[in-house]
């Protein structure tokens, strides 16, 4: 036996449409369950043993999503905003319609790997300060990043709040001929704005931003910009990973 659910809440919380929507299905009796058709959302069934049918594809009850999403510039990391378009609006159905949401912050202008679930605990574990998750971000920076900055990072960055940054690994991967540097940097904190205040600690301007890898889990290259996917078990566990 497992936990009883609105038969309307079910079918919405698996992505299949709003609540009105999903009671309108039932209404037009597209829904069957243990072979029986039902006509009321607020029937209660067992989300583990009753067996679901909507337009006669079986449904299957899963209690949360989490997703990989290769965040695109121009969109923020909320679930609603009224003057942009936001991460959560890129989704489409079912994805759309399960109360995802977006696990911690890239800014508007930050590309790449984003985690957007409706696990509250997956999330708050994730972005707990004391389990120092990794975070991974390649750079561009508007002046040639040297030693010096390896060596201020790594003993932790001073902001222009006087917040002493925790250690971090920077590595340059190279610095071109007008003197705009590629860096890799990896941080265990989440600061506001933190990489690219790091570097205004240092003089030096981020140009471009992307975060590569969370833990153990790395932005699926597959993943176009906008492009998002659900996350394996064994990709959730790697994401924990120090
Ligand atoms: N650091 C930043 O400055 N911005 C981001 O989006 C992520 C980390």
């Amino acid at each position: 036996m497992g936990e009883k659910m609105r038969l309307d809440k079910l079918l919405s919380n698996m992505g299949l449409g709003s609540r009105k929507e999903m009671n309108d299905a039932l209404r037009y009796g597209w829904v069957k369950v243990n072979g029986v058709v039902m006509k009321y959302g607020k029937e209660k069934v067992d989300v583990e043993t009753d067996e679901i049918l909507y337009e006669g594809k079986p449904v299957k009850y899963q209690k949360y999503a989490t997703l990989i999403m290769n965040k695109p510039q121009g969109v923020i990391s909320a679930t609603d905003d009224h003057r942009h378009q936001t991460v959560v609006d890129l989704l489409e159905e079912p994805w759309c319609n399960m109360n995802l949401f977006p696990v911690g912050r890239l800014d508007i202008d930050t590309e790449g790997l984003l985690i957007l679930t409706n696990d509250g605990a997956f999330s708050h574990n994730l972005l707990s300060p004391k389990k120092h998750v990794p975070k991974t971000y390649y750079a561009k920076i508007d002046k040639p990043v040297d030693e010096k900055d390896i060596e201020i990072f790594a003993s932790g960055a001073t902001l222009e709040d006087d917040y002493l940054c925790k250690p971090a690994e920077l590595k340059v991967i190279d610095v071109n001929e007008s003197g705009i540097s590629e860096i890799e940097l990896v941080i265990y904190e989440g600061k506001f704005h933190q990489v690219k205040r790091m570097f205004e600690s240092v003089d030096k301007n981020v140009i471009y931003l992307k975060r590569v890898k969370m833990g153990g889990l790395d932005l699926d290259p597959e993943l176009m910009l906008g492009e998002y996917r659900e996350l394996t078990e064994a990709e959730m566990d790697l994401l924990k990973m120090k």
